[in-house]
């Protein structure tokens, strides 16, 4: 069996955060969100895995990701020239997949019982396919399921206007080659894309066996900001360990579970976990308040940061006032010339440099 992980498409969504990053390369609990999906994927067994690029942000993922030596696993890369669908990505991707049986995983998913347990129903129940279902407050947002009373799938849509359950597609999917024949037989939906609902639909129609399983864990597609803040909240609550690699002096305090890395300083300030300090860090007279992650390298000086993404290397200094709910890029300057206390809700791309006045 094997992988395929997608990670191309364009991140709109999340502008201008990914003007110049990959979506799927953002940090949840200062880790890239697809190290989650190919670690996901070992677990259950895989040991060659395909992902799928796109021209503009694809060197950046190889770079980030490398060739699976990490892991003692294989990796390679497989170019979408453009994003027209994720059906569209598993075709590009014929030549890596074969007639092998696959998991497909959505770059930027996140699923809390990872896939083994999944390739494990894969494997008992042998279907044509298997999905996974999930119930949510905004079906309109995903691909649909319709089931019967015994749970066997009806029809699935693509983002319905008027969807007929609440039942969203998440972003992981089991195949055998079958797939493949119900992709060369669909057209683009109207949103000009190969949709892989649109490709299982058509397996359903054929009569072949779709099976589909619904999830009772935690799932999060971190398409948007608030979808990174609740990715980086589930994964930092689960965090069990805390450790300590930076210098710490007198006046300052850690509780609850923190990591600080190697060559962090904290002078004067106080960290209620669960939060994560990346490597390189220096904060000095601040309050770092829980679900917070600082990618390495990141100065912080006079504030308070709350449930919020900052990236490395950014700089927070003089700043006398509350950033929460903020996801912060790489490299960013924000400086404040007050000391009125306020609080902030920001988003910013990388390299910005904002001064409130
Ligand atoms: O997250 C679950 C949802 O994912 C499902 O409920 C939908 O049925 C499914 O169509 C998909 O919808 P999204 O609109 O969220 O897909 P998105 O365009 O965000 O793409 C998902 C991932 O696949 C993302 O990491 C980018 C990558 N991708 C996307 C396209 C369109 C590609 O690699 N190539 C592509 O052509």
């Amino acid at each position: 069996m094997k992988g395929l992980i997608l990670s191309g498409g364009k991140g709109t969504r999340m502008r201008p955060i990914t003007h110049t990053a990959a979506k799927q390369l953002l940090p949840v609990a200062n880790k890239p969100i697809l190290f989650y999906a190919v670690e996901a994927l070992i677990e259950a067994g895989i040991k060659s895995i395909g992902i799928i690029i796109s021209p503009e942000t694809g060197e950046e993922v190889r770079q980030c990701v490398g060739d699976g030596e990490r892991w003692s696993i294989e990796i390679k890369y497989i170019l979408q020239d453009q994003p027209l669908g994720l059906a569209h990505a598993v075709k590009t991707a014929r030549d890596y997949l074969k007639d092998d049986t696959f998991v497909m995983y959505l770059g930027d998913n996140l699923i809390k019982d990872g896939v083994a347990p999944l390739v494990e129903r894969f494997k008992t129940n042998k279907p044509d396919a298997q999905i996974l279902l999930k119930e949510v407050p905004n079906p309109t947002s995903f691909g649909v399921a319709e089931l019967n009373g015994n749970g066997r799938i009806l029809c699935l849509e693509e983002k319905p206007a008027k969807p007929k359950s609440n039942l969203a597609l998440v972003g992981v999917y089991l195949f055998t080659s079958k797939i493949h024949n119900a992709i060369d037989e669909i057209k683009p939906s109207k949103r000009g894309e190969l949709e892989i609902t649109d490709a299982i639909q058509r397996m359903i129609t054929k009569g072949e066996h779709v099976d589909s399983h619904v999830l009772t864990s935690w799932w999060l597609d971190t398409g948007k900001k608030d979808d990174m803040l609740e990715a980086n909240r589930v994964v930092l609550d689960e965090m069990t360990d805390v450790s300590m690699l930076g210098n710490l002096d007198e006046q300052s305090r850690l509780s609850g579970r923190v990591h600080v890395g190697k060559g962090s300083i904290l002078k004067n300030c106080t960290v209620r976990g669960p939060a994560v300090i990346g490597a390189d860090c220096v904060l000095e007279n601040s309050y770092v308040g829980p679900f917070t992650s600082i990618g390495d390298g990141a100065r912080v000086s006079h504030a308070e940061i709350e449930h919020s993404i900052l990236r490395e290397k950014c700089q927070i200094l003089d700043f006398n006032g509350r950033i929460e709910d903020s996801l912060i890029g790489v490299n960013v300057e924000l400086t404040r010339s007050q000391s009125k206390p306020v609080a902030f809700r920001l988003m910013l791309g990388d390299d910005s440099k904002v001064e409130v006045v």
